[in-house]
């Protein structure tokens, strides 16, 4: 890992730590109305985003998001019954992805983790679902190539 990797590893930290995605322009607080809102005009502005992810199949997979954010995403596969592991780089994110399924009743095991190095075994995850992420990582190849090495064999990946 050379110190211009990491530096610029960094910068990503430190500006999502900040705000996460879409906070400033669709999170208009921290209760139930204030994500169900967000959720709403995330749907609303990206509707290609649920057909891509196909989150009512997520029911009984072991599924991995990697850079969960607000945690939208997060939600629609917890509610779909997965068994469900979410990482973002930012504590922020985490925060408020325990927050957002606290409040629903959810259940996710939730982490600060770097894609470019995920601390899970090979062949875990049935799913491993990413939106908006990978492409903000300095070493992207690095990060896809722990996206296979964590499918199962004949798993799904999503980006
Ligand atoms: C554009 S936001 C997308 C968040 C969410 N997936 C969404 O669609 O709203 C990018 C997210 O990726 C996270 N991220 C960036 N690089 C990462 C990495 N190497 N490992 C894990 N998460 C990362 C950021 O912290 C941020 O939360």
């Amino acid at each position: 890992m050379t110190e211009q990797h990491d530096a610029k590893k960094r910068q990503v930290h430190d500006f999502w730590n900040r705000a996460s995605c879409g906070e400033h322009l669709y999170l208009a607080g921290s209760d139930r109305a204030a994500y169900e809102a967000q959720a709403e005009a995330r749907y609303r502005l990206e509707p290609y985003i649920r057909e891509f992810a196909q989150f009512e199949n997520a029911k009984g997979r072991r599924v991995l998001e990697i850079g969960v954010g607000l945690g939208a995403d997060h939600q629609q596969f917890a509610e779909a019954g997965a068994e469900l592991y979410g990482i973002d780089l930012t504590e922020r994110a985490v925060a408020h992805t325990r927050r957002r399924l606290a409040l629903f009743g959810l259940k996710s095991n939730l982490s600060t983790g770097d894609a470019e190095h995920l601390d899970f075994p090979d062949n875990t995850f049935d799913l491993v679902y990413s939106w908006g992420v990978l492409h903000h990582s300095p070493d992207t190849p690095q990060a896809i190539a722990e996206v296979h090495r964590v499918l199962k064999r004949g798993g799904g990946q999503g980006s």
